[in-house]
């Protein structure tokens, strides 16, 4: 069976693959890792969009049968472009988080944790405003939290204490539903659970795009561990051993071309992004 693509900006997208690996076990995935652009939250708009396309295009001349944005700001400002251009199914983060947080919650107001770029987007209040109408939403940018996972410092006291401060709005409007709009999030689930003084229902989306992914496609049948790929656009060796760490599944990652003939210039997706 041809594999699943799923891409991001760095390790986050590995938080859905871990998701996948448990729900989707039989699936071969190949994983991209847009590390030479890392971070995507504080760019623009426009040039996200470009990248997201480029690296949908890949996975798709590559033989996948479906794409995952497993990056919530792609999906975000690219899904939409991305169903219409591609022919296979394109999946993303945003209405599946959307969804999950309107199924979950009771009336309160729902709190967002996500990069300035996704906040900015406005995706998030839409997106559970179409589900709920009237509903509270809080969408608080977390600048500080990728630069933490892709540096290995999940487990830090730099990462609690950027989690208290991002946590402190939302605690003041007693939201006690907060989606992690960001892949990279899943990582820092124990710090942002701790900078709660009450429980709360933390929601990945990624369990809701598992259920679409159930949904839509046909599964492959068990037949012996799949086969995935795992590739990075910059320093291999970081993405590997961080990546196997947070996956809990030793790999090695692969150069990714993507943007190698944007970089002779030739790619026609990716040019306007150089
Ligand atoms: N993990 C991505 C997301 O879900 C992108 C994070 C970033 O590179 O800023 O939005």
């Amino acid at each position: 069976m041809h594999p699943i693509g799923l891409f991001d900006s760095g390790l986050g997208g590995l938080s859905v693959a871990r998701v996948l690996f448990k729900r989707l076990p039989h699936e071969p995935l190949w994983v991209v890792g847009d590390t030479a652009h890392v971070p995507y939250g504080g760019r623009p708009l426009r040039q996200v969009r470009d990248f997201a396309m480029g690296l949908t295009q890949y996975l798709v001349d590559e033989g996948c049968r479906a794409v995952v944005m497993a990056c919530n700001i792609s999906s975000a400002v690219a899904l939409e472009d991305a169903r219409l251009r591609f022919a296979v199914p394109v999946f993303g983060m945003v209405e599946a988080g959307a969804r999950a947080a309107a199924i979950a919650g009771e009336s309160g107001p729902i709190g967002v944790l996500a990069t300035a770029g996704t906040v900015e987007s406005g995706a998030y209040t839409a997106a559970i405003s179409a589900l709920r109408p009237g509903a509270s939403v809080l969408e608080i940018p977390c600048p500080r939290f990728v630069p933490l996972v892709e540096s290995a410092r999940w487990d830090s006291d730099e990462a609690r204490c950027a989690a208290s401060d991002y946590a402190t709005p939302l605690v003041e409007a007693g939201v006690d539903t907060v989606i992690l709009g960001c892949t990279h999030y899943p990582f820092l689930a124990k710090a942002i659970r701790a900078a709660f003084p009450y429980p709360i229902r933390l929601i990945d989306p990624a369990d809701s795009v598992a259920a679409d992914l159930e949904n839509v496609l046909d599964l492959s049948p068990a037949s012996g561990p799949p086969v995935h790929r795992f590739e990075a656009t910059g320093d291999l060796k970081a993405f590997s051993e961080a990546g196997s760490t947070l996956l809990s599944y030793p790999f090695v990652a692969a150069h990714c071309p993507v943007w190698d003939a944007a970089a002779a210039g030739g790619h026609p997706l990716a040019a306007s992004s150089r």
